[in-house]
């Protein structure tokens, strides 16, 4: 399933997430991707808001490297950007994040831990626009059916 869309604000990109957040079958990685302020940590506003955690306590993730908020269903936020190399993801525990079954796993700066990425996964592209124009594109590699209705 591929989707490209364009919002006009940071609620339509919150809203477009929520929709994945509430209709997808878990556990759900979504793999972010795009420049610094293109929009990847609000889209994790709102697969939190999704999810029924408040928004207002989701925030940068690129110091802390990982946040957890919520609770069954849990959002794993994780900000590689500040990672050297995959390793340091693993050494926080990727792997028995991986076995958790309850969650949904948000990913920004992707591409700097690509090689620990599962298959079975959603891939978000955010690009810049203009001040508040983002082009989304959603690509899944999943067994998720439910998303192909969003
Ligand atoms: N359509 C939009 N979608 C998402 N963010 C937007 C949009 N328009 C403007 N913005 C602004 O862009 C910035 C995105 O920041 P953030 O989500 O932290 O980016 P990233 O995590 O990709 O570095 C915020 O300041 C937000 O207000
Ligand atoms: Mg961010």
């Amino acid at each position: 399933m591929d989707i490209s869309l364009v919002t006009e604000n940071t609620t339509q990109t919150q809203k477009i997430a929520a929709e994945f957040a509430k209709k997808i079958s878990l556990p759900a990685i979504f793999a972010l991707k795009g420049n610094l302020g293109a929009g990847k940590t609000q889209f994790v506003k709102g697969l939190g808001e999704g999810l029924g955690i408040d928004k207002r306590s989701i925030c940068s993730a690129s110091f802390i490297v990982i946040a957890e908020y919520g609770d069954s269903p849990a959002l794993i936020h994780i900000d590689a950007y500040r990672l050297d190399n995959p390793q340091e993801l693993i050494d926080i525990g990727w792997d028995d994040l991986l076995e958790r079954k309850d969650v949904i796993i948000a990913v920004e700066w992707a591409d700097k831990v690509k090689s620990l990425l599962p298959t079975d996964r959603i891939d978000v592209e955010i690009a810049i626009v203009d001040e508040n124009k983002r082009r989304i594109n959603i690509t899944s590699h999943t067994r998720n059916t439910e998303i192909a209705y969003i």
